[in-house]
């Protein structure tokens, strides 16, 4: 579910010093032209949680012949298609490297002959070869503090707060099928 959550609301945008147009904005430009009732369809079935991920693709793409958007949502699905592949295989290398960054961050922070900002250089030095799995494990180690007794009593850790608004937005759509709280950004109510 959460790739299929990802395809609406993917917001990363392509590293360009020229300003690009993220998929999700392209996306935006897309659904800007069509009516509420075809968004409507889109959503529906998008949130369908009984076919299957490949019938899914076949109703998306009968969904944009039938609005005349074929062509685009083909550009659009493709190029998704190759981020997801580079987003999966550099998320997978970042998380086969968080065991070996994750000791030697601790390794660095209980060396006590150290002052906190020899600490600070020595993550620093890390962060030159692990950038992205030293902010990962920054995260993950937030969120496990958060979640102290649960890890060290067992039972289920929870994100809570970390659950993006995007994500509420979704599960507000799929509580009370609010087209308009999905498609305009901003805060939530
Ligand atoms: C939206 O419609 C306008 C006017 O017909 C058109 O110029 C524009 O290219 C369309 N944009 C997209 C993304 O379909
Ligand atoms: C989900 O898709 C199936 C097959 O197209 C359809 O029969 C069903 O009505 C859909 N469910 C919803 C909630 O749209």
């Amino acid at each position: 579910m959460l790739f299929l959550l990802s395809t609406l609301l993917f917001f990363t945008s392509f590293a360009a010093s020229a300003p690009v147009l993220t998929i999700s904005e392209e996306m935006e430009q897309i659904f800007q032209n069509l009516t509420t009732e075809a968004q409507e369809d889109y959503f529906q079935i998008l949130f369908n949680d009984t076919v299957t991920l490949r019938e899914m693709d076949h109703l998306l793409d009968q969904w944009a012949e039938k609005h005349g958007i074929l062509d685009k949502w083909t550009a659009y699905s493709g190029k998704w298609e190759t981020r997801k592949e580079k987003f999966h295989k550099t998320v997978l290398s970042v998380i086969e490297n968080l065991p070996s960054a994750y000791r030697m961050m601790t390794e660095i922070t209980s060396n006590r002959d150290q002052t906190i900002n020899q600490v600070h250089e020595a993550v620093d030095q890390l962060k030159e070869t692990y950038n992205m799995e030293v902010s990962m494990i920054s995260f993950l180690s937030k969120m496990m503090v958060l979640n102290e007794e649960y890890i060290m009593n067992g039972g289920n850790v929870e994100i809570g707060n970390e659950v993006s608004q995007d994500l509420r937005r979704m599960r507000d759509y799929k509580k009370n099928r609010g087209l308009n709280a999905l498609l305009v950004p901003g805060p939530l109510v």
